[in-house]
């Protein structure tokens, strides 16, 4: 189907090519060809648009498919995550076991408010990293970095990759 429409264009333009110059194109003699030269450049250039709109199609496609999780996280590192948050990280002494939140100390962490970043997954990772001060804590009470323990940077990754499945 796409092709018989790039044979129509480049007929259109051929016709049109040679109309323009059966008109006596412009000053210089060679107008003709030129024209009918620029008429092969313009559907060759037509073909390749067409097979731009192509990939631009499937590049949507793809950008679609990884919204449903971001860039470099996996099932299995939320897995991980998870037992980070109840665990080692020790998010849920602050945050509550399922991340509402214990007022007055960890925030909720399941609603759509974002206190510290913008709650995608980057901000959350820099948000672990780097804790909550006391100063810009909606509640005075700091977060320490990592919830002050000494997780891996990789189990830091995987707790904010669950976190990052709580909020909305
Ligand atoms: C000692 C208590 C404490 C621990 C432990 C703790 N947090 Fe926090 N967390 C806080 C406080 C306090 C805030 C800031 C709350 C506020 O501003 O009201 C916060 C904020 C956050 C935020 C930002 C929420 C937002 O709305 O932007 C995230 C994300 C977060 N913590 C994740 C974690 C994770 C993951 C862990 C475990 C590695 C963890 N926290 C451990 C106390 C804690």
């Amino acid at each position: 189907m796409m092709e018989s429409r790039i044979r129509w264009t480049a007929m259109f333009a051929l016709v049109f090519a040679l109309g323009l110059s059966a008109c006596g194109g412009d000053a210089n003699g060679n107008s003709a060809d030129e024209a009918v030269a620029s008429t092969a450049d313009a559907s060759a250039q037509v073909a390749d648009d067409a097979e731009g709109v192509e990939k631009a199609g499937e590049d949507i496609a793809g950008a679609v498919s990884k919204q449903e999780l971001p860039d470099g996280v996996t099932k299995e590192m939320i897995e991980q995550g998870k037992a980070v948050y109840g665990g080692a990280g020790i998010c849920s002494s602050c945050h509550g076991p399922a991340g509402a939140g214990i007022p007055s100390l960890g925030a909720n962490l399941t609603d759509a408010e974002w206190l510290h970043s913008d709650g995608s997954y980057d901000g959350v990772v820099k948000t672990v990293m780097d804790g909550v001060t006391a100063q810009a804590s909606s509640s005075g009470v700091p977060m320490p970095a990592k919830g002050g323990t000494n997780i891996s940077d990789d189990d830091v990754n995987a707790v904010a990759a669950y976190v990052w499945t709580l909020g909305k």
